[in-house]
């Protein structure tokens, strides 16, 4: 799969549709056997079937509800086979509407998939891949992490977590553990049906990628050994120019006195 040859299987969560079924697709072509993890077994199992009965690849499917600790313990014990070298980190959920509208359950539902599920499933594989020194860990984020205009600020900011993670984990991790986040743009799938936006069918189709696209692309800048993938940007300089705009600040991040501007001068 990657310029480092990894070969081995790959275990793909939130596979049985969208992003994470075309992951599945791709990575069974490229050889890669499957273990493919979602909630609902019988589309896993269609997918499985068709994949298996086109590419011969060996692929298991893990039922899993990857909000409920127990079922996430299966899958983090899963990463631990030696035969898994790849995590397509995928499975997520997003929430239409206004934050003080949100149901507060689903909300929490949807920190527990993006955020800590992904955590702890990525905990579980650079743990196993350290042991190894090789496997790779791709996480997928979205673009709304780096724009609180789009007006998303529960979903956007456990996005905005999963690109952050992934940068900060490629400084700890081995240079053979391959990392990267991805980050779509609006995608046709079902996620523009189950957060209640209406489908995707309402949105400007200028801005809409299919999902086959999304995911190829996804995996040209993993085979270019990309930290950060947006399939959509042109020109990569644009967000090397938004990284460096960033790192301008770390000097001044942290010192021993507040900005001038926030000196309180004493009275006369
Ligand atoms: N489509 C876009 O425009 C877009 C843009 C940026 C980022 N993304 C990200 O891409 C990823 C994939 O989304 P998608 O667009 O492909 O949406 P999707 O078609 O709705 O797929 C979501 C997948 O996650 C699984 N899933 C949902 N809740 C789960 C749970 N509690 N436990 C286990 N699996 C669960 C679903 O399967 P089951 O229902 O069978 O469990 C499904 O396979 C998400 O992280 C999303 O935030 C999407």
């Amino acid at each position: 799969m990657s310029k480092q040859d990894i070969r081995g299987a790959a275990l793909v969560t939130g596979a049985s549709s969208g992003i994470g079924a075309a992951y599945a697709d791709r990575l069974a072509r490229a050889g890669h056997d499957l273990v493919l993890v979602a909630r609902d077994t019988a589309r896993l199992e269609a997918l499985a079937a068709r994949l298996k009965a086109e590419t011969g690849v060996k692929i298991d499917i893990l039922t899993a509800d990857l909000t409920r600790k127990a079922d996430l313990a299966k899958v983090e014990a899963r990463l631990a086979d030696a035969a898994i070298d790849i995590l397509i980190n995928n499975a997520g959920v997003s929430l239409a509407g206004a934050f003080v509208e949100q149901d507060l359950d689903r909300v929490e539902s949807m920190i527990q998939l993006n955020v800590v599920s992904v955590t702890r499933l990525a905990h579980a594989a650079a743990k196993a891949f350290a042991a190894r020194d090789r496997g790779a860990i791709v996480n997928i984020s979205s673009v709304v992490g780096l724009a609180p205009e789009l007006q998303m600020p529960v979903y956007g900011a456990t996005k905005a977590y999963v690109t952050y993670f992934t940068q900060t984990l490629r400084q700890q991790l081995s240079p053979n553990i391959q990392l990267q986040a991805v980050l779509p743009g609006a995608t046709r799938t079902e996620i523009w049906d189950r957060s209640g936006s209406g489908g995707a069918e309402a949105l400007d189709p200028n801005m809409l990628m299919e999902v086959d696209d999304l995911v190829d692309a996804a995996l040209a800048g993993f085979h270019q050994g990309e930290l950060i993938t947006i399939p959509s940007l042109p020109d990569p300089a644009d967000f090397a120019a938004y990284d460096a705009a960033r790192a301008k600040l770390l000097p001044n991040l942290s010192r021993n006195r507040p900005a001038a501007r926030y000196t309180v001068s004493e009275p006369a």
